[in-house]
């Protein structure tokens, strides 16, 4: 993909000047729209030597092998009921699924946001927007706000994970199509990692994105589109994580209970919808910076090395004695990836355990479906359980299949808007501004 590093939005431009890159406290989630991609090589431009299924994607870790386009007949079965990729999603004609979903909630956040309206644009300029300096909404783009007011009823956003010494380990912005360096990498180390996985990318690499559910990693959502949530209405926003949320469902035969905020841009409103969609909301205690693009604007690996290395120094200090960090890492390209396996030894040596949120969480049934679970913290501490016990349809990458059969109601609309409960409220990281929205 040839798309630029950093986009620069402006609130991006402004938290650069505010949350310098060696502050290790997390400022924003510098990472990237990663963008609409380029023409791919057709597969039939290879003469057939694509991958052709889950365990052929994974076989090499060849760039050009992994990174050209195949046809996926699982994907082109359902593609034509998604929104566009790359585009802001929106429910789609005639899905009365995700209309009927949406009608349940679109009452309640029209009479509780009354004044929570989009703000900004969705590439994250919040130049213009006023908004009041004691952060009626949690809106984290301005204060880093993780425990929305209790007269919310909304669960703190998990921030970091319980237990001591434990380093919540999780990438951002994939599948890549590039990734089994990494993915052996993982699996060869027996780590587990959760996934943020964005809607967009799922669908230019299906095969990739089962890998992950097949190796055991657990699937959390990041959007379709990666873009600033609080820009877009209820009905975006929605659409966003129900379609990302639906695509893993239809392709790897799970559904998620969990997503991150791309740049970390949630509010009470946000926040609002996804719990809707039962999903749990995770950002991030520390920030490697690592998709901080390297050798511009002023930004060195040095740095980026440096912001790993004072992670791993605080294991070492003590400052994780009574609560673990959840890290923000990217699976963006081959230099993010590479950082995070060239600091794992040094992570695995100063850190007692490196397990996905569910994990440290105690999260035995991560998805919906209770086909699929993963150990629990003391099972992995006493060793007893180390690997998600993945569905067979997932290795067999037949969820598709199953799911394409399914009729379009499978997924019940609630009107409860439920608690999902997961405690984490640990937020109370001094907030700095992160954002120059214009702030009364
Ligand atoms: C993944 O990583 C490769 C190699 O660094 C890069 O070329 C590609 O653009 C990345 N992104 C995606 C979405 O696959
Ligand atoms: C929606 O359904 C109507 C009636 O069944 C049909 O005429 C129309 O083509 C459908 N639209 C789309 C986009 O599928
Ligand atoms: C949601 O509520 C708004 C405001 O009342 C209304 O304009 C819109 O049509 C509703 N959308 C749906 C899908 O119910
Ligand atoms: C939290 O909610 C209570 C009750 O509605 C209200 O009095 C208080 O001002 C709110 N606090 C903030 C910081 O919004
Ligand atoms: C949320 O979870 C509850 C309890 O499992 C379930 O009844 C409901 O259908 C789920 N809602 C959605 C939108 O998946
Ligand atoms: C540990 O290191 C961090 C990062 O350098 C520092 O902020 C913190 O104060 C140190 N804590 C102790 C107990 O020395
Ligand atoms: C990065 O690229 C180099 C050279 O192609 C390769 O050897 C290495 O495995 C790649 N690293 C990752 C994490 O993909
Ligand atoms: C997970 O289970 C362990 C062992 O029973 C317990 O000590 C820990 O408090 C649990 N964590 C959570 C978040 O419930
Ligand atoms: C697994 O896939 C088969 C068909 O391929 C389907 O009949 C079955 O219901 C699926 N099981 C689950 C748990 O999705
Ligand atoms: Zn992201």
């Amino acid at each position: 993909m040839t798309m630029t590093k950093r986009a620069l939005p402006f609130a991006i431009i402004v938290g650069v000047l505010l949350c310098g890159a060696e502050e290790s406290r997390a400022c924003q989630d510098h990472d990237k729209f990663p963008g609409r991609r380029g023409p791919r090589p057709r597969r039939s431009d290879l003469g057939g030597r694509g991958p052709t299924d889950e365990a052929s994607a994974a076989s090499s870790t060849d760039v050009t092998y992994q990174c050209t386009a195949y046809s996926y007949a699982p994907l082109t079965a359902i593609q034509n009921s998604y929104p566009v990729q790359w585009t802001t999603a929106t429910i789609q004609p005639n899905d009365t699924d995700a209309t009927s979903l949406f009608g349940s909630i679109n009452a309640t956040l029209n009479s509780k946001f009354p004044t929570d309206l989009p703000r900004g644009t969705p590439a994250g300029d919040f130049s213009g927007v006023s908004y009041s300096s004691t952060d009626p909404d949690c809106w984290w783009t301005s204060t880093l706000c993780t425990t929305p007011n209790a007269s919310t009823g909304l669960p703190a956003d998990i921030t970091n994970v319980p237990e001591p010494m434990t380093w919540g380990l999780g990438f951002d912005d994939g599948p890549n199509c590039s990734h089994n360096a990494l993915y052996d990498y993982l699996l060869q180390e027996n780590l587990k990692a959760t996934m943020f996985y964005i809607g967009s990318n799922i669908f230019d690499w299906p095969l990739q994105a089962l890998r992950a559910a097949s190796d055991g990693h657990q699937i959390c959502l990041h959007t379709w589109s990666h873009q600033y949530m609080t820009a877009l209405s209820n009905e975006q926003a929605f659409a966003e994580l129900y379609y990302t949320r639906k695509a893993v469902h239809d392709l790897l035969g799970v559904t998620p209970q969990c997503w991150r905020p791309p740049y970390g841009d949630v509010d009470n409103r946000i926040r609002t919808i996804a719990q809707a969609l039962n999903l749990t909301t995770i950002i991030w205690s520390h920030d490697t910076k690592d998709d901080w693009e390297a050798n511009t604007n002023g930004v060195t690996p040095a740095m980026i090395d440096a912001n790993y290395q004072g992670i791993i120094d605080m294991a070492l200090n003590g400052s994780f004695n009574t609560f673990g960090p959840v890290v923000l890492n990217h699976e963006l390209d081959n230099y993010t990836m590479g950082e995070f396996m060239k600091y794992a030894p040094a992570i695995k040596s100063a850190f007692k355990q490196v397990v996905p949120i569910a994990t440290a969480f105690n999260i035995s049934q991560p998805y919906a479906e209770s086909s699929v679970t993963f150990p629990t913290f003391s099972q992995v501490v006493s060793g007893s359980s180390t690997t998600p016990n993945v569905a067979v349809n997932v290795t067999q990458g037949q969820g598709a299949a199953a799911a394409v059969s399914a009729p379009a109601g499978s997924v019940t609309p609630s009107k409860a808007i439920r608690g999902v409960g997961n405690g984490g409220d640990n937020g109370g990281d001094g907030a700095s501004l992160a954002v120059a929205a214009v702030v009364l």
